[in-house]
Formats: structure tokens, sequence, C-alpha cells
């Protein structure tokens, strides 16, 4: 299969483009669009079949839930019941954007390959105008987890979806690189209070300052069967052992010290004010201050890793502050918890 890439931007007629990507839709394929968080591969919701062929192209077990993209806050009521107060007020706030809700689902609607095994639906609205000019225009919600292939980062520009899925989806919606740089954050409404399933670039101190407390999930030593299913898959691990390590440069210094005495070469991903110019390679992602930043700048950072021979990668830990979490929360995974001791 050919793979095309259409640009969308603002100096551009673009209506051609959208159809295109429509008619490619309602023929039960995907197409790969920009969202504000990471770029989604998308097949309508309510199609079974072309569900399928998401987990075809990425190569994903398809036992794992899928977010539902929705182009206004209205259609909530059409996939979802048991709509709080709380839902409401979160929806209010901060849709458009990167918050997923999960709710009880109206069973029928959405195709069961969607949700396998649960009877909830994560919902989002995207703020992007191609995610939302693409769902307006097709006026059908849209199934779309990462277009990546499994087992890679999540892609933050279109170049990366094409490395991933070249010749395996007809094509690409290339709207430049996304904002926010890690997935959106998902909230299981339906416990109480309710559950942060995963932290993204909607924070839990935005979301308590509008609900109050709620609970968050510790995916990553959590020893419970998994009330997200996706929970159970080990996410993204680089080519080379990824390890956390404390921000100090006298710290870092002794680590790769220690690495190059076993020759090993290393790779670091950390803040830009980091001074460790005995790295083998270097990955700055952002002011240690500035956690949007380093989000926005993480997977990037993680697939060039892979294009380095290093032996070891070091990546440097934050707060957990803010948006903080959501990078932690990645880059833990990325270490399957691994912290480096000498
Ligand atoms: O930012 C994002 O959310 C990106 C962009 C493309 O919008 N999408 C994304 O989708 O990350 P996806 O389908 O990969 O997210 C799936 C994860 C699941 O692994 C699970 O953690 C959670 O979202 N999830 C989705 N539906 C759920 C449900 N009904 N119950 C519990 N967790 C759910
Ligand atoms: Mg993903």
């Amino acid at each position: 299969m050919e793979t095309i890439v259409a640009t969308v931007d603002k100096n551009m007629d673009n209506e051609k483009k959208y159809k295109q990507a429509v008619d490619i839709l309602k023929s039960g394929e995907v197409v790969a669009f920009p969202t504000e968080t990471v770029y989604g591969l998308g097949a309508i919701a309510t199609d079974e079949k072309a569900v399928q062929k998401i987990f075809a192209a990425k190569g994903r077990p398809s036992d794992n839930p899928l977010i539902v993209h929705i182009g206004h806050q209205e259609e909530v009521s059409n996939y979802a019941t048991g709509i709080t107060p709380e839902a409401e007020k979160l929806m209010a706030a901060y849709w458009p954007g990167p918050l997923t809700l999960v709710l009880p689902k109206i069973p029928g609607v959405i195709a069961e390959n969607v949700t396998p095994g649960v009877d909830t639906v994560g919902l989002r609205m995207p703020d992007h105008p191609v995610a939302l000019e693409l769902l307006r225009t097709l006026r059908k919600p849209l199934a779309a987890p990462s277009a990546n292939r499994s087992g890679k980062p999540s892609p933050t520009e279109a170049s990366h979806v094409y490395e991933d899925l070249k010749g395996l989806i007809p094509l690409i919606l290339d709207g430049g690189k996304t904002g926010v740089g890690v997935e959106s954050t998902v909230v299981d409404m339906t416990t109480t209070p309710p559950a942060i399933l995963r932290p993204g670039g909607v924070t839990k101190e935005m979301i308590e300052s509008l609900i109050g407390p709620v609970q968050v999930e510790n995916k990553v030593s959590d020893e419970k069967a998994p009330r997200a299913p996706g929970m159970k898959y080990t996410h993204y691990a680089p080519e080379a052992p990824l390890y956390l390590i404390g921000s100090e440069s006298d710290t870092i210094g002794a680590a790769i010290a220690s690495l190059h005495n076993e020759g090993k070469k290393v790779a670091l991903i950390g803040p830009d004010e980091l001074d460790n110019p005995e790295a083998d390679w270097f990955f700055a992602i952002g002011s240690k201050e500035d956690h949007e930043a380093m989000a926005a700048n993480l997977y990037r950072a993680l697939r060039q890793c892979d294009l380095t021979d290093a032996d070891v990668i070091l990546a440097v830990e934050t707060d957990l502050t803010g948006v903080g979490a959501a990078v932690m929360n990645r880059l833990t995974k990325a270490a399957d918890g691994k912290r480096y001791k000498d």
C-alpha cells in the first residue's frame, strides 16, 4: 500500500485533503492525523472492521480499550451515560483539550473491539484544528490510539508516523509538530472519587481545583489486576536499557565514568541546564523549570536514542508537580522502573 503524506496548514486550500481523509475513513480504512498530544491512528469507532485495521497496522493486541475522539461536547451523550456534575465541570473547563473521561458506555453504539471487556468508554475532544476539522467534516466518532508501531514511542511529528507505518496505512495528515507531546490524561469518572489512570497535559492540580481530591493509579508498581487493561502491557522500551538517575551533575558524572570504564557508550536525556560533556550523546528536552517543554520533546529524544549506538541511556528525573507527573510516568515506563545504581 502506498502511504500518502498530505500537509494541512493555514496557508493552503485544505478542503480536498479533508475530503480525501473522510472518503478513506468512510471506506473502512484508517487515517493518521495530528492532535495536540500525539498523532493518532483513526478509524470510525462504530465500524468494527475498520477498527480492526488499527490493531493490524500497529501490530498491537486488540484487548486494550481505545479512546474515542469527538468533535463536539454534545456528542458525549450519544455514547455514554452517567455523566456526573464533576464530568460536566471537567468537560466545560478542559475540552477541547488533553483530557479523556472514562464513562459508562451505552451498549451497542461503539464497536465492541473499541472497548473490549469493559462496560465503559473513554471519550475526548482533541484541541487541534486538524483533528477537529476532520471530526466535524466526518461527523462520526474516531477511535484513535497513538499512530506508532507497537513498541515505539508515540509520534509527535508526521515523519515519526511515516517511519513506523509507511506501507501499512493509506494517508497521514501532516499538521506539524504536536504541542503537548504526551498522551492525554485519562480519568475514570465511574469511581468515587474519580481516578487518574494516566497522567497527561491536564494535571492532577488542574482537576482537583475543580472537583476536589482524586485518586491516582500507580500503574508502574501496581500489582493488582489492572483497571485499565492497557496497564498490563509493557510500554515503549528503547533498544538500549534506560535508567532513571537523579539530577545532580556529580552523580551523573560518576555514573558515566563508571559506565565508560566498563566500555559502554552513554546517551543522556535531561534538562537544558545539565553540564555533563562526558556523555557520548546528550538530548536536551527543555529547561528544568519547564515541564511542558520536557513533555513536548521527550518522545523525539527517545526516538533519537534509538538512532545512536549507545549501550546505556540515562534519563534525568524531574519532580512530579504539574506535567512533571506525566513526564516521569512515561520515563518510568521506558525504564521499566529501573534507577541507575553503581
Ligand atoms: O492523547 C491521546 O489520548 C492519544 C491521541 C491520539 O488522542 N490517544 C491515545 O489513545 O493515547 P489510546 O487508545 O492509545 O489510549 C488507550 C488508553 C488505554 O490503554 C487505557 O489506559 C485508557 O486509554 N482507556 C481508554 N478507554 C478506556 C476505558 N474504557 N477504561 C479504562 N481505560 C481506558
Ligand atoms: Mg500509545
